[in-house]
Protein backbone atom coordinates (compact mmCIF):
# COMPACT_ATOMS: atom_id res chain seq x y z
CA UNK A 1 0.00 0.00 0.00
CA UNK A 2 1.37 3.25 -1.04
CA UNK A 3 2.13 6.07 1.64
CA UNK A 4 -0.35 8.49 0.27
CA UNK A 5 -3.23 5.96 0.46
CA UNK A 6 -2.15 4.62 3.90
CA UNK A 7 -1.94 8.15 4.84
CA UNK A 8 -5.63 8.88 4.07
CA UNK A 9 -7.02 5.77 5.17
CA UNK A 10 -5.14 5.84 8.71
CA UNK A 11 -6.92 10.10 8.48
CA UNK A 12 -10.55 8.15 7.34
CA UNK A 13 -10.34 5.53 10.12
CA UNK A 14 -9.27 7.57 13.05
CA UNK A 15 -11.81 10.08 12.35
CA UNK A 16 -14.50 7.44 12.23
CA UNK A 17 -13.91 6.50 15.72
CA UNK A 18 -16.99 7.00 17.01
CA UNK A 19 -16.93 9.69 19.84
CA UNK A 20 -20.04 10.20 21.76
CA UNK A 21 -19.72 8.02 24.56
CA UNK A 22 -16.41 8.70 25.46
CA UNK A 23 -17.90 12.21 26.51
CA UNK A 24 -19.78 11.29 29.09
CA UNK A 25 -17.79 14.06 31.39
CA UNK A 26 -17.61 16.59 28.53
CA UNK A 27 -19.93 19.52 28.20
CA UNK A 28 -23.17 18.57 26.25
CA UNK A 29 -22.82 21.16 23.98
CA UNK A 30 -19.98 19.16 22.27
CA UNK A 31 -21.50 15.61 23.06
CA UNK A 32 -23.98 16.77 21.57
CA UNK A 33 -22.61 18.09 17.99
CA UNK A 34 -20.20 14.52 18.79
CA UNK A 35 -23.42 12.18 18.85
CA UNK A 36 -24.61 13.80 15.10
CA UNK A 37 -21.62 12.99 14.41
CA UNK A 38 -21.54 9.94 15.25
CA UNK A 39 -24.50 9.04 13.40
CA UNK A 40 -21.96 9.58 9.81
CA UNK A 41 -19.79 7.77 11.74
CA UNK A 42 -21.53 4.69 11.81
CA UNK A 43 -22.93 4.48 8.54
CA UNK A 44 -18.90 4.86 7.15
CA UNK A 45 -19.83 8.43 5.90
CA UNK A 46 -18.41 10.94 7.73
CA UNK A 47 -16.58 13.57 5.27
CA UNK A 48 -13.02 14.18 6.47
CA UNK A 49 -10.60 16.84 5.41
CA UNK A 50 -8.42 14.19 2.92
CA UNK A 51 -4.25 14.78 2.46
CA UNK A 52 -2.79 16.11 -0.61
CA UNK A 53 -2.30 13.26 -2.41
CA UNK A 54 1.09 13.45 -4.93
CA UNK A 55 0.91 13.20 -8.03
CA UNK A 56 1.58 9.36 -8.76
CA UNK A 57 -1.99 8.37 -7.25
CA UNK A 58 -3.82 8.77 -10.58
CA UNK A 59 -6.40 11.20 -10.31
CA UNK A 60 -10.05 11.12 -11.22
CA UNK A 61 -11.18 13.03 -8.46
CA UNK A 62 -9.91 16.95 -8.53
CA UNK A 63 -11.58 19.69 -9.98
CA UNK A 64 -8.59 20.78 -12.18
CA UNK A 65 -10.14 19.34 -15.08
CA UNK A 66 -7.47 20.90 -17.92
CA UNK A 67 -4.67 20.94 -15.59
CA UNK A 68 -3.70 24.37 -15.82
CA UNK A 69 -3.32 23.40 -12.10
CA UNK A 70 -0.97 20.54 -11.93
CA UNK A 71 1.13 21.79 -14.79
CA UNK A 72 1.34 25.24 -13.27
CA UNK A 73 -0.05 26.80 -16.28
CA UNK A 74 -1.96 29.33 -14.16
CA UNK A 75 0.92 30.14 -11.43
CA UNK A 76 3.32 30.93 -13.75
CA UNK A 77 0.29 33.19 -15.99
CA UNK A 78 -0.71 34.58 -12.14
CA UNK A 79 2.81 35.64 -11.82
CA UNK A 80 3.11 37.38 -14.86
CA UNK A 81 0.37 38.76 -14.38
CA UNK A 82 1.18 40.28 -10.77
CA UNK A 83 4.19 41.02 -12.78
CA UNK A 84 2.55 43.55 -14.76
CA UNK A 85 1.38 45.48 -11.99
CA UNK A 86 3.89 45.54 -9.39
CA UNK A 87 2.40 48.32 -7.21
CA UNK A 88 -1.28 46.95 -6.73
CA UNK A 89 -2.66 46.83 -3.84
CA UNK A 90 -3.69 43.33 -2.17
CA UNK A 91 -6.89 44.36 -0.65
CA UNK A 92 -10.00 45.99 -1.92
CA UNK A 93 -10.38 47.59 1.63
CA UNK A 94 -14.23 47.71 1.41
CA UNK A 95 -17.36 46.26 -0.60
CA UNK A 96 -17.98 46.98 -3.94
CA UNK A 97 -20.79 49.66 -2.52
CA UNK A 98 -17.98 51.21 -0.41
CA UNK A 99 -14.23 51.79 -1.32
CA UNK A 100 -13.65 48.57 -2.93
CA UNK A 101 -14.72 48.87 -6.36
CA UNK A 102 -11.25 49.74 -8.18
CA UNK A 103 -10.83 50.07 -11.70
CA UNK A 104 -8.92 46.75 -12.24
CA UNK A 105 -11.75 44.50 -10.73
CA UNK A 106 -13.99 46.69 -13.67
CA UNK A 107 -11.39 46.15 -16.68
CA UNK A 108 -11.09 42.27 -15.82
CA UNK A 109 -15.08 41.99 -15.41
CA UNK A 110 -15.38 43.84 -18.90
CA UNK A 111 -12.99 41.91 -21.01
CA UNK A 112 -14.64 38.71 -19.06
CA UNK A 113 -17.92 40.07 -20.23
CA UNK A 114 -16.78 40.63 -24.32
CA UNK A 115 -15.27 37.28 -24.07
CA UNK A 116 -18.75 35.69 -22.45
CA UNK A 117 -20.70 37.83 -25.14
CA UNK A 118 -22.74 39.22 -22.46
CA UNK A 119 -23.42 42.67 -21.22
CA UNK A 120 -21.87 42.79 -18.00
CA UNK A 121 -19.89 40.30 -15.55
CA UNK A 122 -20.12 40.40 -12.01
CA UNK A 123 -17.38 38.99 -10.06
CA UNK A 124 -18.27 37.12 -6.91
CA UNK A 125 -16.11 35.67 -4.21
CA UNK A 126 -16.71 31.76 -5.42
CA UNK A 127 -19.18 30.32 -7.31
CA UNK A 128 -21.34 29.22 -4.34
CA UNK A 129 -21.93 32.76 -3.09
CA UNK A 130 -22.44 33.55 -6.78
CA UNK A 131 -25.90 31.14 -6.67
CA UNK A 132 -26.79 31.81 -3.49
CA UNK A 133 -26.76 35.44 -3.93
CA UNK A 134 -28.74 35.58 -7.59
CA UNK A 135 -31.35 33.05 -6.36
CA UNK A 136 -31.71 34.65 -2.83
CA UNK A 137 -31.97 38.36 -4.46
CA UNK A 138 -33.60 38.20 -7.83
CA UNK A 139 -36.99 36.91 -7.20
CA UNK A 140 -39.58 39.10 -5.09
CA UNK A 141 -42.48 38.04 -2.68
CA UNK A 142 -44.95 36.65 -5.08
CA UNK A 143 -42.45 35.32 -7.76
CA UNK A 144 -41.56 31.95 -8.49
CA UNK A 145 -38.94 29.65 -8.86
CA UNK A 146 -38.75 26.73 -10.59
CA UNK A 147 -35.48 24.09 -10.72
CA UNK A 148 -34.59 21.02 -11.78
CA UNK A 149 -34.55 19.03 -8.60
CA UNK A 150 -30.89 17.91 -9.07
CA UNK A 151 -29.48 21.46 -9.00
CA UNK A 152 -26.74 22.23 -6.76
CA UNK A 153 -26.54 22.65 -2.78
CA UNK A 154 -25.78 26.68 -3.15
CA UNK A 155 -29.35 27.18 -5.71
CA UNK A 156 -31.41 25.20 -2.26
CA UNK A 157 -29.44 27.88 -0.05
CA UNK A 158 -30.28 30.94 -2.17
CA UNK A 159 -33.79 29.74 -1.89
CA UNK A 160 -33.99 28.29 1.67
CA UNK A 161 -33.47 33.03 2.05
CA UNK A 162 -35.11 34.12 -0.92
CA UNK A 163 -38.62 35.95 -0.62
CA UNK A 164 -39.95 33.91 -3.67
CA UNK A 165 -43.38 32.47 -2.83
CA UNK A 166 -43.31 29.15 -4.99
CA UNK A 167 -40.64 26.93 -5.25
CA UNK A 168 -41.28 24.09 -7.14
CA UNK A 169 -38.86 21.49 -8.76
CA UNK A 170 -39.01 20.08 -11.85
CA UNK A 171 -37.67 16.09 -12.98
CA UNK A 172 -33.98 15.96 -14.00
CA UNK A 173 -33.54 17.26 -17.11
CA UNK A 174 -36.82 16.94 -18.69
CA UNK A 175 -38.44 19.70 -20.69
CA UNK A 176 -41.67 17.85 -20.38
CA UNK A 177 -41.65 18.31 -16.36
CA UNK A 178 -40.97 21.76 -16.44
CA UNK A 179 -43.90 22.67 -19.57
CA UNK A 180 -45.98 20.93 -16.75
CA UNK A 181 -44.98 22.92 -13.64
CA UNK A 182 -44.73 26.24 -16.05
CA UNK A 183 -48.38 25.38 -17.25
CA UNK A 184 -49.66 24.84 -13.27
CA UNK A 185 -48.48 28.14 -12.59
CA UNK A 186 -49.96 29.96 -15.40
CA UNK A 187 -53.18 29.38 -13.86
CA UNK A 188 -52.30 32.13 -11.57
CA UNK A 189 -52.97 35.30 -13.09
CA UNK A 190 -50.62 37.38 -12.21
CA UNK A 191 -48.05 34.80 -13.59
CA UNK A 192 -50.45 34.70 -16.66
CA UNK A 193 -50.44 38.54 -17.30
CA UNK A 194 -46.48 38.64 -16.33
CA UNK A 195 -46.94 40.55 -13.21
CA UNK A 196 -45.16 38.08 -11.18
CA UNK A 197 -41.90 36.85 -12.23
CA UNK A 198 -40.31 32.94 -12.55
CA UNK A 199 -36.69 32.57 -12.13
CA UNK A 200 -35.65 29.01 -13.63
CA UNK A 201 -32.62 27.54 -12.01
CA UNK A 202 -30.86 24.87 -13.95
CA UNK A 203 -27.11 23.58 -14.54
CA UNK A 204 -25.32 23.19 -17.87
CA UNK A 205 -23.67 19.95 -16.51
CA UNK A 206 -25.63 18.67 -13.41
CA UNK A 207 -22.17 17.99 -11.24
CA UNK A 208 -22.98 14.56 -10.09
CA UNK A 209 -24.24 12.50 -12.67
CA UNK A 210 -22.38 14.11 -15.61
CA UNK A 211 -25.38 14.98 -18.16
CA UNK A 212 -25.86 17.73 -20.07
CA UNK A 213 -28.86 19.94 -19.46
CA UNK A 214 -31.76 20.37 -22.80
CA UNK A 215 -31.34 23.96 -22.42
CA UNK A 216 -32.63 24.76 -26.31
CA UNK A 217 -35.46 22.27 -26.08
CA UNK A 218 -36.28 24.34 -22.21
CA UNK A 219 -35.80 28.00 -23.58
CA UNK A 220 -38.28 26.89 -26.49
CA UNK A 221 -40.74 25.78 -23.84
CA UNK A 222 -40.92 28.51 -21.78
CA UNK A 223 -41.18 31.03 -24.70
CA UNK A 224 -44.22 28.96 -25.52
CA UNK A 225 -45.37 29.04 -21.69
CA UNK A 226 -44.49 32.70 -21.22
CA UNK A 227 -44.16 34.52 -23.82
CA UNK A 228 -44.43 38.11 -22.10
CA UNK A 229 -40.58 37.24 -20.85
CA UNK A 230 -41.75 37.11 -17.11
CA UNK A 231 -39.92 33.53 -16.80
CA UNK A 232 -36.10 33.81 -17.11
CA UNK A 233 -33.04 31.09 -16.88
CA UNK A 234 -30.00 31.13 -14.31
CA UNK A 235 -27.59 28.43 -15.71
CA UNK A 236 -24.82 27.84 -13.39
CA UNK A 237 -22.05 26.71 -15.74
CA UNK A 238 -19.62 25.58 -12.77
CA UNK A 239 -18.81 21.91 -15.48
CA UNK A 240 -19.36 23.63 -18.43
CA UNK A 241 -16.51 26.51 -18.17
CA UNK A 242 -13.33 24.99 -20.06
CA UNK A 243 -14.92 21.76 -21.16
CA UNK A 244 -18.00 22.86 -23.92
CA UNK A 245 -18.36 25.87 -26.29
CA UNK A 246 -15.93 28.32 -28.13
CA UNK A 247 -12.92 28.34 -25.93
CA UNK A 248 -14.49 26.51 -23.19
CA UNK A 249 -17.32 29.65 -23.23
CA UNK A 250 -19.58 26.87 -21.38
CA UNK A 251 -23.34 25.57 -22.88
CA UNK A 252 -24.87 28.69 -23.43
CA UNK A 253 -22.17 29.78 -25.48
CA UNK A 254 -22.17 26.44 -27.61
CA UNK A 255 -25.75 26.75 -28.33
CA UNK A 256 -25.37 30.54 -29.21
CA UNK A 257 -28.11 31.55 -26.21
CA UNK A 258 -26.63 33.90 -24.61
CA UNK A 259 -29.62 36.51 -25.83
CA UNK A 260 -32.17 34.43 -24.42
CA UNK A 261 -30.41 33.41 -20.72
CA UNK A 262 -30.73 36.22 -18.55
CA UNK A 263 -27.99 35.21 -15.83
CA UNK A 264 -25.21 32.43 -16.17
CA UNK A 265 -22.62 32.04 -13.46
CA UNK A 266 -19.00 30.68 -14.68
CA UNK A 267 -16.84 29.02 -11.55
CA UNK A 268 -13.22 29.99 -11.82
CA UNK A 269 -12.79 27.27 -9.34
CA UNK A 270 -12.32 24.29 -11.19
CA UNK A 271 -11.17 24.11 -15.10
CA UNK A 272 -9.57 28.08 -14.99
CA UNK A 273 -7.78 26.33 -10.85
CA UNK A 274 -8.20 29.43 -9.57
CA UNK A 275 -11.11 31.06 -7.48
CA UNK A 276 -14.60 32.85 -7.44
CA UNK A 277 -17.48 33.33 -9.81
CA UNK A 278 -18.36 35.02 -12.02
CA UNK A 279 -22.24 35.92 -13.08
CA UNK A 280 -22.80 36.83 -16.83
CA UNK A 281 -25.88 39.23 -16.88
CA UNK A 282 -27.25 39.71 -20.29
CA UNK A 283 -28.73 42.49 -21.44
CA UNK A 284 -31.82 41.79 -24.04
CA UNK A 285 -31.96 45.31 -25.56
CA UNK A 286 -28.70 44.68 -27.21
CA UNK A 287 -29.06 42.39 -29.83
CA UNK A 288 -33.45 41.55 -29.61
CA UNK A 289 -36.21 43.85 -30.31
CA UNK A 290 -38.94 41.14 -29.36
CA UNK A 291 -38.04 41.62 -25.83
CA UNK A 292 -39.75 44.85 -24.81
CA UNK A 293 -38.39 48.00 -22.91
CA UNK A 294 -39.50 46.48 -19.63
CA UNK A 295 -36.85 43.48 -19.84
CA UNK A 296 -34.28 46.38 -20.54
CA UNK A 297 -34.49 48.23 -17.22
CA UNK A 298 -35.31 44.57 -15.45
CA UNK A 299 -31.78 43.87 -17.00
CA UNK A 300 -30.25 46.95 -15.60
CA UNK A 301 -32.05 46.17 -12.43
CA UNK A 302 -30.58 43.23 -12.34
CA UNK A 303 -26.81 44.50 -11.66
CA UNK A 304 -28.42 46.74 -9.36
CA UNK A 305 -30.05 44.30 -7.47
CA UNK A 306 -26.75 42.48 -6.59
CA UNK A 307 -25.80 45.94 -5.18
CA UNK A 308 -28.28 46.16 -3.00
CA UNK A 309 -30.00 42.63 -2.00
CA UNK A 310 -27.14 40.15 -2.56
CA UNK A 311 -25.83 40.47 0.90
CA UNK A 312 -21.97 39.12 -0.11
CA UNK A 313 -21.93 42.30 -2.28
CA UNK A 314 -23.07 44.45 0.42
CA UNK A 315 -21.38 42.82 3.64
CA UNK A 316 -18.73 41.51 2.39
CA UNK A 317 -14.83 43.03 1.26
CA UNK A 318 -14.53 42.97 -2.81
CA UNK A 319 -12.39 40.43 -4.32
CA UNK A 320 -8.74 41.27 -3.28
CA UNK A 321 -6.27 41.85 -6.82
CA UNK A 322 -4.50 38.29 -6.32
CA UNK A 323 -7.92 37.06 -6.80
CA UNK A 324 -8.70 38.80 -9.56
CA UNK A 325 -5.36 38.51 -10.93
CA UNK A 326 -5.78 34.72 -10.93
CA UNK A 327 -9.09 34.91 -12.62
CA UNK A 328 -7.59 37.03 -15.31
CA UNK A 329 -4.53 34.24 -15.56
CA UNK A 330 -6.81 31.44 -16.33
CA UNK A 331 -9.03 33.55 -19.02
CA UNK A 332 -6.21 34.75 -20.90
CA UNK A 333 -5.18 31.22 -21.07
CA UNK A 334 -8.96 29.95 -22.76
CA UNK A 335 -9.47 33.38 -24.44
CA UNK A 336 -6.37 32.45 -26.39
CA UNK A 337 -7.09 29.58 -27.02
CA UNK A 338 -4.67 27.83 -25.38
CA UNK A 339 -7.13 25.05 -23.92
CA UNK A 340 -8.12 23.10 -26.73
CA UNK A 341 -5.66 20.18 -26.83
CA UNK A 342 -6.73 19.79 -22.86
CA UNK A 343 -10.55 19.95 -24.15
CA UNK A 344 -10.05 17.08 -26.99
CA UNK A 345 -7.59 14.94 -24.57
CA UNK A 346 -10.51 14.79 -22.20
CA UNK A 347 -13.39 13.93 -25.26
CA UNK A 348 -10.86 11.24 -26.49
CA UNK A 349 -10.18 9.78 -22.58
CA UNK A 350 -13.94 9.62 -21.90
CA UNK A 351 -14.52 7.82 -25.28
CA UNK A 352 -12.30 5.36 -24.42
CA UNK A 353 -13.73 5.02 -20.69
CA UNK A 354 -16.87 4.25 -22.61
CA UNK A 355 -15.68 1.82 -24.83
CA UNK A 356 -13.75 -0.38 -22.88
CA UNK A 357 -15.65 -0.63 -20.22
CA UNK A 358 -18.90 -1.24 -22.37
CA UNK A 359 -16.91 -4.22 -23.84
CA UNK A 360 -15.47 -5.94 -20.63
CA UNK A 361 -16.12 -9.52 -20.70
CA UNK A 362 -17.80 -8.91 -17.25
CA UNK A 363 -20.04 -5.79 -18.32
CA UNK A 364 -23.07 -7.40 -19.13
CA UNK A 365 -23.07 -9.60 -16.34
CA UNK A 366 -22.30 -6.73 -13.76
CA UNK A 367 -24.97 -4.42 -14.95
CA UNK A 368 -27.74 -7.09 -15.02
CA UNK A 369 -27.52 -8.11 -11.81
CA UNK A 370 -27.14 -4.38 -11.09
CA UNK A 371 -24.04 -4.53 -9.51
CA UNK A 372 -22.89 -1.56 -12.26
CA UNK A 373 -24.73 1.18 -13.57
CA UNK A 374 -23.36 3.44 -15.46
CA UNK A 375 -26.30 5.65 -16.75
CA UNK A 376 -24.32 8.09 -19.80
CA UNK A 377 -22.73 4.30 -20.81
CA UNK A 378 -26.03 3.45 -22.42
CA UNK A 379 -26.03 5.99 -25.41
CA UNK A 380 -22.57 7.28 -25.44
CA UNK A 381 -21.90 6.73 -29.03
CA UNK A 382 -24.85 9.45 -30.30
CA UNK A 383 -23.39 11.86 -28.24
CA UNK A 384 -21.51 14.46 -30.19
CA UNK A 385 -19.85 15.87 -27.20
CA UNK A 386 -18.62 13.91 -23.71
CA UNK A 387 -18.62 15.89 -20.42
CA UNK A 388 -16.05 15.03 -18.04
CA UNK A 389 -18.13 13.79 -15.12
CA UNK A 390 -18.95 9.91 -14.73
CA UNK A 391 -21.44 8.59 -12.36
CA UNK A 392 -20.69 4.83 -11.45
CA UNK A 393 -23.44 3.88 -9.80
CA UNK A 394 -23.37 1.10 -7.15
CA UNK A 395 -27.05 0.05 -6.73
CA UNK A 396 -26.52 -2.21 -3.58
CA UNK A 397 -25.86 -1.04 -0.05
CA UNK A 398 -22.25 -0.32 0.97
CA UNK A 399 -21.07 -1.10 -2.26
CA UNK A 400 -19.85 2.10 -3.35
CA UNK A 401 -17.25 2.32 -0.30
CA UNK A 402 -16.31 -0.96 -1.32
CA UNK A 403 -15.42 0.22 -4.52
CA UNK A 404 -13.69 3.03 -3.93
CA UNK A 405 -11.31 0.73 -1.36
CA UNK A 406 -10.97 -1.18 -4.54
CA UNK A 407 -9.61 1.63 -6.54
CA UNK A 408 -7.72 3.04 -3.64
CA UNK A 409 -5.45 -0.18 -3.56
CA UNK A 410 -5.20 0.04 -7.41
CA UNK A 411 -3.51 3.59 -6.90
CA UNK A 412 -6.87 5.35 -8.01
CA UNK A 413 -8.27 8.16 -6.32
CA UNK A 414 -12.09 8.72 -7.45
CA UNK A 415 -14.24 9.35 -4.48
CA UNK A 416 -17.68 7.48 -3.30
CA UNK A 417 -20.61 9.90 -2.61
CA UNK A 418 -23.57 9.22 -1.15
CA UNK A 419 -26.46 10.30 0.52
CA UNK A 420 -27.03 13.41 1.39
CA UNK A 421 -25.17 14.68 -1.61
CA UNK A 422 -27.19 12.10 -3.80
CA UNK A 423 -30.52 10.75 -3.76
CA UNK A 424 -30.93 7.72 -1.43
CA UNK A 425 -30.54 4.70 -3.32
CA UNK A 426 -28.34 6.08 -5.87
CA UNK A 427 -24.53 6.18 -4.27
CA UNK A 428 -22.08 6.20 -6.62
CA UNK A 429 -17.97 6.47 -7.55
CA UNK A 430 -17.96 10.34 -9.22
CA UNK A 431 -15.29 9.75 -12.01
CA UNK A 432 -13.45 13.04 -13.09
CA UNK A 433 -11.57 12.82 -16.40
CA UNK A 434 -9.03 15.39 -16.70
CA UNK A 435 -6.75 16.53 -19.38
CA UNK A 436 -3.47 14.56 -17.26
CA UNK A 437 -5.36 11.32 -16.84
CA UNK A 438 -3.12 9.32 -19.83
CA UNK A 439 -5.25 6.18 -21.72
CA UNK A 440 -3.39 3.82 -19.87
CA UNK A 441 -4.38 5.20 -16.42
CA UNK A 442 -8.01 5.16 -18.15
CA UNK A 443 -7.01 1.64 -18.87
CA UNK A 444 -6.12 1.31 -15.34
CA UNK A 445 -10.11 2.70 -14.32
CA UNK A 446 -11.91 0.26 -16.23
CA UNK A 447 -9.64 -2.51 -15.30
CA UNK A 448 -10.10 -1.63 -11.31
CA UNK A 449 -14.09 -1.30 -11.73
CA UNK A 450 -14.29 -4.69 -13.42
CA UNK A 451 -12.51 -6.73 -11.42
CA UNK A 452 -14.07 -5.13 -8.74
CA UNK A 453 -17.33 -6.41 -9.88
CA UNK A 454 -15.96 -9.94 -11.22
CA UNK A 455 -15.44 -10.42 -7.21
CA UNK A 456 -18.76 -9.20 -6.61
CA UNK A 457 -20.17 -11.79 -8.93
CA UNK A 458 -18.49 -14.55 -7.55
CA UNK A 459 -19.21 -13.88 -4.03
CA UNK A 460 -23.00 -13.78 -5.07
CA UNK A 461 -22.64 -16.60 -7.19
CA UNK A 462 -20.82 -18.19 -3.70
CA UNK A 463 -24.10 -17.40 -2.24
CA UNK A 464 -21.78 -15.14 -0.21
CA UNK A 465 -23.59 -11.93 -1.08
CA UNK A 466 -22.76 -10.70 2.47
CA UNK A 467 -19.61 -11.35 2.58
CA UNK A 468 -17.25 -8.11 2.30
CA UNK A 469 -15.07 -8.00 -0.49
CA UNK A 470 -11.11 -8.35 -0.22
CA UNK A 471 -10.32 -4.59 -0.68
CA UNK A 472 -12.49 -3.60 2.20
CA UNK A 473 -11.42 -6.30 4.24
CA UNK A 474 -7.98 -5.19 4.15
CA UNK A 475 -9.11 -1.61 4.88
CA UNK A 476 -11.37 -3.24 8.30
CA UNK A 477 -8.30 -5.67 9.07
CA UNK A 478 -6.30 -2.15 9.51
CA UNK A 479 -9.24 -0.33 11.05
CA UNK A 480 -9.05 -3.38 13.64
CA UNK A 481 -5.42 -2.69 14.08
CA UNK A 482 -5.51 0.52 15.46
CA UNK A 483 -8.71 0.42 17.45
C1 LIG B 1 -22.72 22.98 -9.89
C2 LIG B 1 -21.91 23.77 -8.92
N1 LIG B 1 -22.29 25.02 -8.60
C3 LIG B 1 -21.58 25.77 -7.72
C4 LIG B 1 -20.43 25.30 -7.12
C5 LIG B 1 -19.66 26.17 -6.18
O1 LIG B 1 -18.56 26.75 -6.86
P1 LIG B 1 -17.28 27.30 -6.09
O2 LIG B 1 -16.38 26.16 -5.83
O3 LIG B 1 -16.69 28.33 -6.99
O4 LIG B 1 -17.77 27.93 -4.81
C6 LIG B 1 -20.00 24.01 -7.42
C7 LIG B 1 -18.78 23.45 -6.76
O5 LIG B 1 -18.77 22.39 -6.25
C8 LIG B 1 -20.75 23.23 -8.34
O6 LIG B 1 -20.38 21.97 -8.64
Amino acid sequence: MNTDVRELLDGMIREHRLQAHSMKDAPAFYRNLEQNLDVRRAEGGLLTAKPRWSDTVFDFTSSDFLSLNRSNRIRDAFMEELGRQPNFRLSASGSRVQYGNYSYLNQVEQEIAEFYNSETAYIAHSGWLANVGIVAAIPLAGDAIVFDELVHASTHEGMKISAASHRIPFRHNDAESLYEVLASLKDNEAFRNGTRSILICVESIYSMDGDICPLQEMVQTVKEVFPLGNAQFVVDEAHSTGILGPRGAGLVAALGLEQDIAIRIHMSSKSLAATGGEALLFHPAASSNRVNAGVILCNRTIRSVILNHARFAVYSGAPSYPMVASIRAGYQIMMNDMTEKEQQHIQLAVKHFFRSITSNPVWEDATNRRILSIPLAEDWETRSSMTHIVAVLTPQPRHEQYLFFHLLLSNINAYATAYPTVPKGQSRIRVVFHAHNTIEQVDALVAAICDWAQEMIILEDGGNEHRIPSAARQVYALQAMTE
